[in-house]
């Protein structure tokens, strides 16, 4: 795979390339969009020729028997992260912020209180706020550099109406992997304080040399009983529009409750989704995954360090996701300004920090995973658009 080809994405509806003028008012032509979490890549081609084959067959109707998506999940759980699902049950959803979504529908009530470890990815929030839940912040500590969660400080912070946790690992939009003890602390807070933890590790397979993920189960099986693990291989392989996740729960009271929610809904497996998700469970597309870290850890140390060099800006240090966490309170400016010089002057996209919650306020979210050419052509952009701090 050459992930230095360069394709044009424009006009065929893509909601990253093509959405830059109503969002941002950057025109399509001029736009460097970084905002939206999926590659400038195709995926591999065990995904590619899988969809090949179902259109030579030319049927498209509805699915069954999940036995090979389950198995493939299973293989790959294994292999890759070291975690036996055995027989947990696997729900596939609509994605997962719909799963999520559906988390919260089913062991929630109005009222509850969900806590969130801010900042937190922008989506979870926009779900919440059209619930009658209530969001409990919890904002991350920043310690030399990197995040950690303040367990001392939270449980100071409880009202007792708490019944849910969201967790991010790796977190979006920081990039944390969180270590196991650190994944211990959240299953041991989750449990003291009769919360269900629910787990969204959808970024699991896009880890930096250096880091390690470890699965919520592995890390902290004495919470299993009060866990929703949240997977998909949509980012893994950029075919985040098949709207295709799992939610996989080996409580088997909560797998109930579960089932019946999705009944109640009338929801149901798109076809496509399974069959290209069971096609990226593969050795050849765990091959293809291999060489897309290294290009991204270089991808993260061209833009990071570019960015490092402009005064007053800090690039949190990698250590998953392809997703750059910028800070820009060094500057002094305030939001309108740094904002103003991305989008009108650098004609870049971002999802701004002040959309995911407390902490979040004085940065911005750049996706990295592009054609190195394109991150390089960013950091120039961004440090002319800073030229009078240099
Ligand atoms: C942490 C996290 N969860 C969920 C999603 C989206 O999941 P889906 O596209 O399956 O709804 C994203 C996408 O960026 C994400 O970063």
């Amino acid at each position: 795979m050459d992930f230095d080809e360069l394709f044009e994405r424009r006009s065929t509806h893509s909601a990253k390339w093509d959405r830059m003028e109503e969002s941002y008012g950057i025109s399509k032509d001029e736009g460097l969009p970084m905002h939206v979490a999926e590659m400038d890549f195709r995926p591999p081609k065990e995904i590619q020729n899988k969809l090949r084959e179902l259109n030579q067959h030319g049927f498209y109707g509805y699915f069954a028997d999940f036995t090979e998506y389950e198995n493939s999940i299973k293989w790959w759980m294994k292999t890759r992260h070291n975690w036996d699902i055995g027989k947990s049950k696997i729900f596939a959803t609509h994605g997962l912020v719909n799963g999520m979504a559906l988390c919260v529908d089913a062991f929630t009530k109005p009222e509850d209180e969900i806590i969130m470890f801010t900042p937190m990815y922008h989506a979870f929030f926009n779900v919440l706020n059209a619930t009658d839940r209530k969001i409990k912040e919890f904002p991350l500590l920043l310690e030399d550099g990197k995040y950690r969660m303040d367990f001392a400080k939270y449980k100071k912070q409880l009202s007792g109406k708490e019944t849910m946790l969201i967790f991010c690992s790796p977190h979006n939009p920081g990039g944390r992997v969180w270590s196991p003890s650190e994944l211990n602390e959240v299953a041991d807070f989750c449990k003291e304080n009769e919360l269900l933890l629910v787990s969204d590790e959808i970024h699991h397979d896009l880890i930096m040399p250096g880091s390690t993920h470890t699965v919520m189960p592995i890390a902290a099986p004495q919470i299993n009983d009060h866990l929703i693990m949240l997977t998909a291989n949509t980012k893994t392989f950029n075919i985040a529009g098949i709207h295709t996740g799992n939610v996989i729960i080996s409580n088997t009271k909560l797998a109930t409750i579960f089932e019946r929610k999705m009944k109640s809904l009338g929801l149901g497996p798109n076809a496509l989704g399974i069959h290209l998700a069971t096609a990226g469970y593969s050795e050849g597309a765990a091959n293809w995954l291999d060489s897309l870290l290294t290009y991204l850890a270089e991808n993260f140390r061209i833009f990071n360090s570019g960015i490092d060099k402009i005064p007053g800006c800090k690039a949190m240090p990698a250590e998953g996701t392809y997703l750059a966490w910028v800070d820009f309170s060094g500057t002094g400016m305030s939001r309108e300004e740094f904002t103003s010089r991305i989008e009108k002057s650098a004609k870049i996209t971002t999802v701004h920090g002040s959309e995911m919650g407390k902490g979040g306020e004085t940065y911005m979210r750049f996706n990295i995973a592009t054609p190195k050419s394109r991150v390089i052509e960013a950091v120039e952009r961004m440090q002319k658009a800073f030229k009078d701090l240099q």
